[in-house]
């Protein structure tokens, strides 16, 4: 009959199998631990930076447009509509807009908003049964100059466009408070 001796480790050591064990193991959880977290973070920080990208960028409304051809503006105040790029945050739009361009004596060219400053609605340049050189406003009435002076009912000129000149074409940008009268 054979004898089975089975060697007990004396107090304060470990079985050798098990910190062979031990090491493999922890030698997985590392590897395997670094590998995953390398997987799932790349993805993460990846579709975080677009996430938060629209943040980051200031809206994009400062750009020109380009609207009319210089030879197309006289001194009589004409009708251009032309579409803007909106970006704001996620939200994209390319809203219409409407300018009244015109040629000043000085040969300065210069483009008026229609949105009337009394509530809002459209004014239209000289149209026929009112006054001719002004522009007037058919929800109550408004009127203003060539150059957008307020006249009656509105309390402040038409806004107008900063514009920009090149290559023979009017480029319109923001909106921005009358400088003209
Ligand atoms: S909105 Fe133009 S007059 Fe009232």
């Amino acid at each position: 009959m054979s004898e089975h001796t089975i060697q007990h480790p004396t107090e304060g050591q470990q079985p050798k199998t098990k910190m062979r064990e031990m090491s493999r193991r922890q030698f997985l959880n590392y590897t395997l631990g670094g590998t995953g977290g390398f997987l799932i973070g790349i993805p993460l920080v990846w579709n975080l930076r677009f996430a938060i990208d629209p943040l980051l960028q200031a809206k994009s409304q400062s750009n020109f447009v380009k609207v009319a051809e210089v030879s197309e503006i006289t001194s009589t105040p004409t009708r251009f509509k032309f579409q803007v790029e909106q970006v704001d945050g996620w939200y994209y739009s390319k809203p219409e807009m409407e300018a009244w361009i015109a040629k000043a004596p000085d040969g300065t060219i210069y483009a008026l908003s229609p949105k009337c400053k009394h509530l809002g609605c459209v004014v239209s340049w000289a149209p026929e049964g009112h006054a001719p050189n002004e522009f007037y406003c058919p929800c109550h009435g408004a009127r203003y100059t060539i150059d957008g002076k307020e006249l009656a009912v509105a309390s402040a000129p038409l806004d107008e466009y900063e514009v920009k000149l090149q290559d023979g074409f009017v480029y319109l940008g923001p909106i921005k408070a009358n400088t003209r009268v």
